[in-house]
């Protein structure tokens, strides 16, 4: 069954190449899940070829693992291998990709510079889709020359195992790109649904909300670890193992954009300032202890 407000699937556009812009932690899991669902070539780009090089070793590590596992032939796997690159000029490389995917730092005027820098390399009906988890897309879409092929396309982390994609139509997205988002979704295997263009969705509009209580107990006092240890056994990840997973950064991000949108519904933790001040990248060490404040 079509989902809920999808276009008519005929609209779809076939996706022959894929480009992602940004090759960090979700950039290069994307790339992993495209390589390995929609068996086309993969591109990763990002500003230097340090990251581009960590993003594709990642890809090929993933592969080695399902390969180590069974899940995946050698003969497969070293096809998997061969259609992921890395580039750090995206200009060629891009030129005839129909699906651009970008997954970099969580601000909309990074977001738009590189929407416009890929406008220029690819085709009018190349579909830019953004990985944002909060941003409105009508306004990432809002300069460019072709707004009409952009589309909000959500993952969660992490990207392998976690099913939905949250599919946003900004103000000018027209049916074709909608249906090709759509269709790719299915392609991916995901189970797509159709939010408004609103701040940070559903999924983390929600998430938001509960996150922002559990910051509060925090910053009432409670330790984190108890706070943790309360969910045992009740969600699959305790909220501070998940925020690590997820990153303080994009999480304080995230509380940012609703607080904006919503004020009174909407707390930003003093707790979570303090750990992205001190940039840690999560409330736990390497060896699962607690990294204290
Ligand atoms: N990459 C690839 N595969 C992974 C993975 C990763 N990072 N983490 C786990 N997996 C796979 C494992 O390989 C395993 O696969 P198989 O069963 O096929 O072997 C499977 O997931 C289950 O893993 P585990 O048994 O090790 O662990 P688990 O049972 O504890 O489940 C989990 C792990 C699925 C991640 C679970 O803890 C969970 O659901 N956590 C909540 C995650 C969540 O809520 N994410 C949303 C974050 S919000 C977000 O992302 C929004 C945003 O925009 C910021």
């Amino acid at each position: 069954r079509r989902p809920a407000g999808a276009p008519d699937r005929s609209l779809a556009r076939p996706v022959t190449k894929v480009g992602i812009v940004g090759a960090g932690l979700m950039a290069s899991q994307l790339a992993m899940l495209f390589v390995r669902r929609l068996e086309v070539p993969v591109v990763l780009a990002d500003l230097d070829q340090e990251r581009v090089d960590k993003g594709v070793a990642y890809v090929h590590d993933e592969i080695g693992k399902l390969e180590a596992k069974g899940r995946l032939s050698r003969d497969r796997a070293n096809r998997y291998r061969g259609l992921v690159t890395g580039v750090v000029e995206k200009a060629d490389a891009f030129a005839d990709a129909d699906f651009v995917i970008e997954a970099v730092f969580e601000e909309m005027s990074v977001k738009k510079s590189v929407f416009a820098d890929v406008e220029k390399v690819v085709s009018p009906e190349c579909v830019l889709a953004t990985n944002t988890s909060s941003l409105s897309i009508t306004e990432m879409a809002a300069d460019l020359e072709h707004p009409e092929r952009v589309v909000g396309f959500h993952f969660f982390n992490p990207v392998a195992v976690m099913p939905l994609v949250e599919i946003v139509r900004g103000g000018a997205t027209d049916d074709a790109t909608l249906a090709t988002a759509f269709a790719t979704g299915k392609a991916l295997k995901k189970t797509t649904i159709l939010v408004t263009d609103s701040p940070s969705f559903i999924v983390n509009r929600l998430l938001g909300r509960f996150m922002g209580e559990v910051g509060r107990i925090v910053d009432e006092g409670t330790p984190v670890p108890v706070v943790d240890g309360a969910f045992a056994g009740v969600a699959p990840m305790p909220p501070f193992v998940l925020l690590s997973l997820v990153g303080p950064a994009i999480a304080l991000h995230n509380s940012e954009t609703l607080h904006r949108a919503f004020p009174d519904r909407f707390h930003v933790s003093p707790a979570l300032e303090r750990v992205v001040a001190a940039r840690k990248p999560g409330y736990y060490g390497p060896d699962g202890a607690l990294d204290p404040e």
